[in-house]
């Protein structure tokens, strides 16, 4: 039932912030002073460090993921992509925690990698949707986030479901690993009950995304820029865009720019550029210049603030809600989803069934 929408890719994405709130009050106590996990636990007080392993969009959320666990709890994290980590026989040292995480629980290639790693880390844990899946079944502890059935093939709501519950257990183990104090925590934690809200406000940029679409369609090639957490962004936007719309598309960290990509910049390649106004916001906005020096097309997605800043040249601005740094991650995935959503209807393509994809990858 798409609910009243032409897409479940679309109904998916609108039920953001509905399916987020169901995450957050099940994993955040009522008055927002703890986080609320199963019996079991994870103590994160013992664990020395994390591997975290996925594939596509699932992995995405992982890169973001080792960027809040470094940061706020001050915790190593390994990321990998699951084809490559189960084939490469990466040593394992005790004090290990590995984390599984897919929405459908039964990638092939995560699976195996899982299976590698018992009884070598010292826990298995799995971020899923589907709660009766075999990753799900298979791991010592097995998280769900909550977003309800997802059927179109390109993953919206699992991420953001991903991401927000990553985002709890970043904060949990940095209050067990004594980097945050209790009021910090709650601070925390209150921010990301207000979520839902900011992603229904920024729900509304659709129409902007819609306009913005009918030109990036006429694109051969797409370049996505971002730094720090939204680096991994700008891959899951190009990601989406090339399942459904079937334009290369391409993610770089904004510092890399210069080490190669920016040979493929002309005036025909649009360069989308994320880039909330957090503390590295002026580095991006040099190398935004650097291209628009060159011709290029950029798009900014940015808030109030950083497009007041960026000054003249960009093509187009999306304006965003202002955001805490540490959640934009998850408010920047609504642009990446609208933008890839409304290339492909401009293109005609079947959205919720793109070719050659299939929903859950059960072959390697
Ligand atoms: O079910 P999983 O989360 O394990 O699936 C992983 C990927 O196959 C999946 O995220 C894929 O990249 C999506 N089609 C992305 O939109």
């Amino acid at each position: 039932d798409k609910a009243g929408h032409k897409h479940f890719m679309s109904k998916e994405i609108a039920e953001q912030p509905t399916v987020l709130q169901g995450a957050l009050s099940h994993y955040i106590s009522p008055n927002a002073d703890a986080v609320t996990l199963p019996e079991s636990g994870i103590d994160f007080a013992k664990i020395e460090r994390m591997t975290m392993v996925a594939c596509g969009t699932a992995y995405y959320a992982c890169m973001v993921a080792k960027y809040w666990f470094e940061q706020v709890a001050r915790m190593p994290v390994e990321i990998d992509v699951a084809s490559e980590f189960r084939y490469r026989e990466p040593p394992v040292t005790a004090g290990t925690a590995a984390l599984f995480v897919s929405q459908s629980g039964e990638t092939a290639d995560t699976l195996a990698a899982l299976r590698y790693m018992k009884g070598k880390a010292d826990t298995i844990l799995s971020i899923v949707n589907v709660e009766t899946s075999t990753i799900a079944r298979e791991s010592d502890l097995a998280l769900p986030i909550l977003a309800g059935a997802e059927i179109g093939v390109a993953s919206t709501k699992a991420f953001t479901c991903q991401l927000t519950t990553l985002a709890i257990l970043a904060i949990e183990a940095a209050r067990a690993r004594d980097h945050l104090t209790d009021a910090e925590v709650s601070e925390n934690l209150s921010r990301l009950r207000a979520l839902p809200g900011v992603i229904n406000l920024a729900l509304g940029i659709e129409d902007k995304c819609k306009t913005i679409a009918r030109q990036l369609a006429e694109a051969r090639d797409i370049l996505f820029l971002g730094r720090g957490a939204m680096y991994p962004l700008a891959h899951e936007g190009a990601l989406k865009l090339k399942e459904i719309s079937y334009i290369h598309a391409e993610a770089y960290a904004s510092g890399e720019l210069k080490h190669g990509p920016i040979a493929l910049v002309d005036e025909n390649v649009p360069i989308i550029v994320m880039a909330p106004r957090d503390s590295l916001f002026e580095k991006t906005v040099s190398n935004m210049q650097e291209v628009m020096a060159r011709g290029g097309k950029v798009l900014l997605i940015t808030d109030k603030q950083g497009a007041a800043e960026a000054g003249d040249g960009v093509w187009d601005t999306i304006i965003m809600p202002e955001i805490d740094a540490f959640l934009a991650p998850i408010l920047y995935a609504v642009p990446a989803q609208l933008l890839a959503y409304h290339t492909a209807i401009a293109k005609g393509t079947d959205v919720d069934q793109p070719r050659n994809l299939a929903k859950s990858v059960t072959v390697e």
